[in-house]
């Protein structure tokens, strides 16, 4: 295997508990946030006769609709990540992939199929855990409250690692979107304002979605990033990156993410004339020995855009280079879930890969 594709060989993460006050008895408890797998089950769960994800599903359809079309539900059948484990197929990607899975082993089917499912996020023990705690209704079940849920640290758990390394040895992040957001000017703004936004039912309840759109979808990237400024100088296209409305890093996530922003000569009517330059946002990785026997990816550049802090509206200049004889010039800002370089070794199609974010035309 490539050092290029490895991820990782072992890592262990801690899920911090807290101890909750259960409302009506006054009574504490410790409660884990939601993170990767194992997670320890009490049986029976809130009273429910089927605590599975399948028995949460009956009750929550029109959560149920949203997780089904999210990436937490095909965690682990979507085509990059099967084609990514199918390379390496360590035990600690079903901690984070398939959650709800005895780690030790693969997966059953029906865990494949559940990825990051509801017991993932609302199961500790014998309780049903939500943001706020109520008392068993009709056709209902107790809800244990644990206001952690509504804010980052529900998401951490899984969202923000490190590179495994030999015991002792300090590695690098290999997701870092809580340091990102803890650090931006963001911090307060809670991952679930933008990513969990309320929606209405068809009762006309709201609910907070749980569709977690981000890959494929235009309106969303979009929020990510604007541009300031745009130009054409003598064989010069300079577009200057702003961040939006982001909580951190664009692009952030998975360690291969990039964005490239293209610029390249157009006629009148905009095809292309020849060919242009490309400027890509990225973090890149070596392995590095550590030890006698051991490697350790250590991040080597991050060019991507940063989240603004207080001191910094981290607005960024991207040159692109042109023939110096370019009257109009076309630049597009390209999201990619990978490199193309990464996709043809796994045999994936770029273009289903990437999604365009903004694009503009400058001329002289
Ligand atoms: C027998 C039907 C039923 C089953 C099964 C069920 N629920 Fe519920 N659940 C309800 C009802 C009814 C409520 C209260 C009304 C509401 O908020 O939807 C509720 C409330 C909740 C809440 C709190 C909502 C809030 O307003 O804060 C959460 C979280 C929740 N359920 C999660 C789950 C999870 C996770 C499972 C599977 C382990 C599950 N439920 C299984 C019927 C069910
Ligand atoms: C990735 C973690 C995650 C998964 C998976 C997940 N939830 Fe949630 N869910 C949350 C968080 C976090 C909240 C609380 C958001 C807040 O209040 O800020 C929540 C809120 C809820 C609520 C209360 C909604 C509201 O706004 O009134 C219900 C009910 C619920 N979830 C049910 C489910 C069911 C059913 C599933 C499976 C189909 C599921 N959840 C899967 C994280 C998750
Ligand atoms: C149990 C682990 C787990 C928890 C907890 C979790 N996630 Fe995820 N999340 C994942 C995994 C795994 C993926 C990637 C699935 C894939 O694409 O293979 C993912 C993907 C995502 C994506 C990408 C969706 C897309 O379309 O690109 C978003 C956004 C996201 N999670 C937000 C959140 C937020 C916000 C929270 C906290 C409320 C949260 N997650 C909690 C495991 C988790
Ligand atoms: C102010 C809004 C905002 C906040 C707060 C925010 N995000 Fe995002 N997030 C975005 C936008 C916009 C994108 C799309 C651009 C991108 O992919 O970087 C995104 C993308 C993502 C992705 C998708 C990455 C991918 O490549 O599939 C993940 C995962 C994610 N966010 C997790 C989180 C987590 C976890 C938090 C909290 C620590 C958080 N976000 C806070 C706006 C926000
Ligand atoms: C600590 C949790 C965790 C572990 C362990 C983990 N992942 Fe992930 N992985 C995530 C999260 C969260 C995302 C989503 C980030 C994003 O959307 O950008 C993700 C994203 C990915 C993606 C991109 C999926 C997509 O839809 O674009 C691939 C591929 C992947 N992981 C493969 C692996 C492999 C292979 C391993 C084991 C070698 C592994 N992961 C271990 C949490 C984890």
């Amino acid at each position: 295997m490539g050092s290029m594709l490895a991820r990782s060989a072992a890592l262990s993460i801690a899920t911090a508990g807290a101890l909750v006050m259960i409302a009506a008895s006054g009574r504490t408890r410790d409660v884990p946030l939601p993170g990767p797998g194992p997670r320890p089950r009490v049986e029976p769960i809130a009273g429910l006769d089927d605590a599975t994800d399948a028995g949460c599903e009956r009750c929550h359809a029109e959560i149920a609709a949203e997780q089904a079309g999210s990436l937490h539900r095909s965690a682990w059948t979507n085509d990059y990540f099967a084609r990514a484990y199918a390379l390496e197929p360590a035990p600690f990607c079903r901690k984070c992939h398939a959650p709800g899975a005895d780690p030790a082993r693969e997966p059953s089917l029906a865990e494949k199929h559940a990825g990051v499912g509801c017991t993932s996020c609302h199961v500790a023990g014998d309780a049903v855990v939500g943001a706020r705690g109520a008392a068993a209704r009709e056709g209902g079940h107790a809800v244990l409250g644990d206001p952690r849920l509504a804010t980052a640290a529900a998401c951490g758990g899984c969202h923000q690692f490190s590179f495994p390394g030999p015991p002792g040895a300090a590695t690098g992040p290999m997701q870092d979107t809580l340091g990102e957001h803890a650090r931006s000017i963001g911090a307060a703004t809670p991952c679930q304002q933008c990513h969990m936004p309320e929606v209405q039912g068809a009762g006309g309840a709201t609910h907070r979605s749980h569709a977690f759109q981000v890959q494929g979808d235009r309106a969303m990237l979009g929020r990510a990033v604007t541009v300031t400024r745009a130009s054409l100088d003598r064989g010069l296209v300079r577009v200057t990156l702003a961040p939006g409305a982001i909580g951190h890093a664009f692009p952030t996530g998975d360690l291969f993410r990039r964005v490239e922003v293209r610029a390249y000569p157009v006629d009148s009517a905009g095809r292309r004339l020849a060919a242009g330059s490309v400027a890509v946002l990225e973090r890149t990785f070596s392995a590095t020995p550590v030890g006698h026997d051991a490697l350790v990816q250590v991040e080597r550049s991050d060019t991507r855009l940063a989240a603004a802090t207080s001191s910094d509206p981290a607005s960024r200049e991207i040159t692109l280079v042109v023939p110096a004889t370019t009257r109009r010039a076309h630049y597009a800002i390209v999201w990619q879930r990978l490199s193309p370089t990464l996709a043809a070794r796994l045999g994936l199609t770029m273009h289903d890969q990437e999604t365009l974010v903004i694009e503009g035309d400058v001329s002289r």
